[in-house]
This record gives structure tokens, C-alpha cells and sequence, in this order.
């Protein structure tokens, strides 16, 4: 069977070198483009893997040349919001399959990448959070709120993570609110610190924490009559995405429209 053509977008960063990294020890993959505006030239593999492989970085404006130029069957993007979005709809238009990474996609993004990939007959993979055991962590607290509704979630992550709370914090409360029957929730009548209690989505209050040190980490703890349950996960090291990133790049290929989330692949 044909090796799955990748190209990495965002590839000189923490995610993106960890991504290459992963593909070039693929034996079904091969990397034919890396994109970013750092080191535009150099050679991927002598940044990420310290061996040269002969792919080098083209700068990002040239996405759709690279796209159009190379015909790769997926493009992966760990970037920034804005930037993620705009190479979405250029992988689209181009044929390609976006598997992205990146956090902080809007509702109304995920809704037009949608439509777009219903005009081009397209497919994308979007997952804020491609740890299994994240994923895992997820299913565990949606089953716990049907039996312990007092919840609230703290998620960690270090002090360079640019979004908060963390996409995996947002979907997490929406599993748990659509699982939950009722959704009680601690009031506060006095905050002597504004936002002391967290954010809210889905009605369940979320602690975000940013500290150097930490890679990306979370809590869901529980409150019942004289228990308490704790469901945690912690990302110790960037490797622990890449099983989920290698599954959805295996995967493109076979699905249809947008995949939102790993548990849909697993
Ligand atoms: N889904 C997950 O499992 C998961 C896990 C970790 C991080 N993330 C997310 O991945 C994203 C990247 O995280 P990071 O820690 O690698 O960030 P980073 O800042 O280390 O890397 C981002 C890279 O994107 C590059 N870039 C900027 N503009 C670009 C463009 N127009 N085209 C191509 N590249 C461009 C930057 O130069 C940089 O090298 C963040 O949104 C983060 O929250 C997701």
C-alpha cells in the first residue's frame, strides 16, 4: 500500500518537531512538507531528529503552493487559532485532509469547516486533545456525573499554552452537562477576589492553571455525601499525543466530513 503523504504545519514547534519526529519513524508515512515561519530553509529532520531527511521548511504563505505542489494525502497542523483556520480552508480547497491539533477553534469554526468540507466532499480531523488517556478521562467523568453531579474541573498546563481554559476543560464540561441529570453548582455570594471561583462553561465551574514545568495536565473532582472522587490525567511528556496524531493520520483517508475529537477514531 502507497506510504500516507504528510505534510506538518507549525513544524520547528514543540508539537510540530514531536510530529515529525513520529512520521519519519513510520514505516506507512512519509513526511513531504514542513511549514513554519522559523528557520524557513533549514532542513526539518536536522531540527527535529538531528539527521537531515531532505525536506526543508518553506515559509507559511506559501501553503498552497506547497499543498498544490506536492498533492500530500494529509496535512497536520499544530499552529494558532487563526492560523490553523486559514490552513484549513487552504487544505480543503487543495484536496488534502487537515489533521489539526491545535486549541482554541471556535464553535462557529468548527461549524464552517463543516460546510467546507460539504462543498469540497472533503474530510478534516480536528482534536483538541489527541492523549487517549485524556480521551479516556473524559468518558470516566461523563459516566461519574451521572451518579455524582457536584463536579468541577482544574486543568494545567504551562505558562506558554496561549488559550484558557483548555479545549479538552470545555469539552469535558459539555460531556459531563449533557450526561448529568440535574446540575447543582456551589454558590458563592461573596467573591473577596473577582473569578476566584473560575469560569463557567455548561454550567460547571473551570480552573485554569499556568505554570512553567507543566506540560498539560487535568482534574475532575467530584463531590457526594461524605466522598469525594478524583479522575486525573497528566500529559507528562509531548510523546503522549502522538499515538493519538498517528491514528488520525491513519485513519484520513476513510473518513467523511469533520471527525471533532479522538474518541471518534478510537
Ligand atoms: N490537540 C492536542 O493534543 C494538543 C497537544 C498539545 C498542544 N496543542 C496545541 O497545539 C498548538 C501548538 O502548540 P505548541 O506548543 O507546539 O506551540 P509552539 O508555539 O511551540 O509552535 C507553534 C509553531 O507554529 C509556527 N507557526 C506560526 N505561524 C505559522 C504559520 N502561518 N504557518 C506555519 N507555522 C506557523 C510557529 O513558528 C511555531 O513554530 C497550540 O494550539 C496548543 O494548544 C494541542
Amino acid at each position: 500500500m502507497d506510504k500516507i503523504q504528510v505534510v506538518v504545519s507549525g513544524a520547528c514547534g514543540r508539537m510540530g518537531q514531536e510530529v515529525v519526529r513520529m512520521v519519519l519513524a513510520q514505516s506507512d508515512m512519509q513526511l513531504v512538507g514542513a511549514i513554519d515561519p522559523m528557520s524557513v530553509g533549514a532542513d526539518i529532520g536536522a531540527i527535529a531528529s538531528k539527521e537531515p531527511v531532505g525536506v526543508s521548511i518553506t515559509p507559511p504563505p506559501e501553503m498552497a503552493q506547497t499543498l498544490s505542489a506536492l498533492k500530500p494525502d494529509v496535512m497536520v497542523d499544530f499552529t494558532t487559532p487563526a492560523v490553523a483556520m486559514e490552513n484549513i480552508r487552504t487544505a480543503l480547497k487543495a484536496g488534502v485532509i487537515p489533521v489539526v491539533g491545535t486549541t482554541g477553534i471556535s464553535e462557529s469554526d468548527l461549524v464552517e469547516v463543516k460546510s467546507l468540507c460539504e462543498q469540497t466532499q472533503g474530510a478534516a480531523i480536528i482534536a483538541p486533545n489527541f492523549a487517549i488517556g485524556a480521551v479516556l478521562l473524559m468518558k470516566f467523568a461523563a459516566e461519574a456525573a451521572r451518579h455524582m453531579p457536584h463536579v468541577e474541573i482544574i486543568e494545567l498546563h504551562h505558562d506558554r499554552k496561549l488559550d484558557a481554559p483548555s479545549g479538552t476543560a470545555i469539552k469535558t464540561a459539555q460531556w459531563i452537562a449533557d450526561s448529568r441529570g440535574e446540575s447543582p453548582q456551589a454558590k458563592t455570594s461573596e467573591e473577596k477576589v473577582p473569578g476566584v471561583r473560575g469560569g463557567e462553561a455548561y454550567g460547571i465551574h473551570i480552573h485554569s492553571i499556568r505554570l512553567p514545568g507543566l506540560v498539560a495536565h487535568q482534574e475532575v473532582i467530584f463531590g457526594g455525601l461524605g466522598q469525594i472522587l478524583t479522575l486525573r490525567h497528566d500529559s507528562i511528556d509531548r510523546q503522549s499525543f502522538m499515538p493519538g496524531v498517528a491514528l488520525a493520520i491513519r485513519k484520513a483517508r476513510s473518513v467523511k466530513g469533520l471527525v471533532y475529537g479522538l474518541e471518534h477514531l478510537l
